[in-house]
């Protein structure tokens, strides 16, 4: 473990998995001649089957776990989800819903409950990971045990494209991303090393694909980024982005994370990038610290996404912040009145709502883009679109 974190202690069996995660990234290491790039060790400390974050089986989510995601908080955001599903099935007349990277399975419950009296043909779910796809089952089978036979798992993207619905809430957050350096005009593609028993950053020439992907990212910002800055790429995000919209036939698609448009990202005062561990409900940037047991993200860039999008033949049909989003499904129908007595329950609404729509908490840090195929809304998609900006 690193020092200079005030972190709470891991147990022994927790320090002993890490320990194997190490040694994974370390074998990873020395079969790349001693330098692994940063998307690798993201791919390994976060997906490795039955080793990585995401494949074994930490708590992730909620109280007990290393951070809270929007369904995690209670069912106000599922609801409001709800409504802007139930107008495109009712628009599309019919159709399912695909959600991909669904984690525990809260939000699919709290949309299926909500949608109890009108439920899409099929709930479909898409998840990397073998451990989440279990507590999905597990969450279903207890909170919505009528409508399984409407629920399906996915090994891999359906062959057929479908009408309907497609829903990712931090997914594309949780993708590898590349790490660069800018020195003297190019860019050095950072990766990780072998250091003294634990792991260290290490530099190297980018490769041609991230060289090429830099120029283009300064091309496209107009400017070239300052010697010394230091960010984030998603490479591997476009092909993943374009096969996942290719099951797309008439309908639409929310993308809903933490990011912002190209400018926001690569803005001259974000000089160290915009990657994020998430540990015990603390946030820090040390990605070696303890790996297996912390989540790494890093922001999306939704100007590459809309991009991908478009080059895909889907429609941009909105972008907004999560607040505005959620104030155009009716996030404020679901506050009490103020006739109502303050339960405990409400109070925990009231919270939720907030943490929900406030710009310090979830409320402009997140962002939806709608993305459409054949198929216009006839309701609205936020109060504000910020589809300009992209
Ligand atoms: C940060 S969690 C979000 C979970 C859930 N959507 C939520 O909001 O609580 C990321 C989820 O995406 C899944 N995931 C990551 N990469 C994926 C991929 N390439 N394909 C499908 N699912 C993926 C993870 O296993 C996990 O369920």
């Amino acid at each position: 473990m690193q020092s200079g974190f005030d972190l709470p202690a891991p147990g022994a069996d927790a320090l002993a998995h890490s320990a194997r995660v190490r040694d994974l990234v370390a074998t990873r290491i020395a079969a790349g001649g001693g330098f692994l790039s940063f998307a690798d060790y993201m791919d390994a400390v976060l997906y490795a089957p039955g080793l990585g974050y995401y494949s074994a089986g930490a708590r992730k989510f909620g109280v007990g776990g290393d951070f809270v995601t929007a369904p995690e908080l209670g069912s106000v955001f599922a609801r409001c989800l709800a409504r802007l599903v139930r107008a495109t099935l009712r628009q599309l007349g019919g159709g399912v819903i695909l959600e991909v990277g669904g984690g525990s399975g809260a939000l699919a419950a709290d949309l299926l409950v909500a949608l109890r009296d009108e439920p899409p043909e099929r709930y479909l779910l898409l998840d990397i990971s073998g451990d989440l796809r279990e507590r999905q089952r597990q969450t279903l089978a207890a909170r919505v045990p009528e409508l399984l036979p409407r629920v399906a798992w996915l090994d891999a993207l359906p062959a057929e494209s479908l009408d309907g619905v497609l829903l990712a809430n931090e997914v594309l957050d949780a993708l590898p991303v590349e790490r660069f350096r800018m020195r003297g005009g190019h860019a050095a593609q950072l990766g990780v090393q072998s250091a003294g028993g634990g792991l260290a950053w290490a530099e190297q020439p980018a490769p041609g694909p991230l060289a090429s992907a830099v120029a283009e990212l300064q091309a496209a910002l107009g400017a070239p980024l300052p010697d010394g800055y230091t960010t984030e790429i998603g490479l591997r995000q476009p092909a993943w982005l374009r096969s996942l919209l290719g099951t797309v036939g008439r309908g639409l698609a929310l993308c809903i994370d933490y990011g912002g448009t190209r400018r926001d990202i690569y803005h001259a005062g974000r000089s160290a990038g915009t990657l994020v561990c998430h540990y015990r409900h603390r946030q820090h940037t040390d990605p070696f610290f303890l790996p297996g047991l912390q989540d790494l993200t890093a922001w999306v860039d939704f100007s590459a996404a809309a991009g991908t999008a478009a080059a895909a033949g889907l429609e941009v049909a909105g972008y907004a912040t999560q607040a505005h989003t959620l104030l155009a499904s009716g996030v404020l129908d679901d506050l009490p009145g103020a006739d109502t007595p303050l339960d405990s329950d409400r109070l925990r609404e009231l919270q939720e709502v907030q943490r929900l729509l406030m710009p310090g908490e979830m409320g402009e840090r997140f962002k939806v883009l709608a993305l459409s195929r054949a198929f216009t809304p006839d309701f609205p998609l936020t109060v504000r679109d910020l589809r300009t900006r992209l």
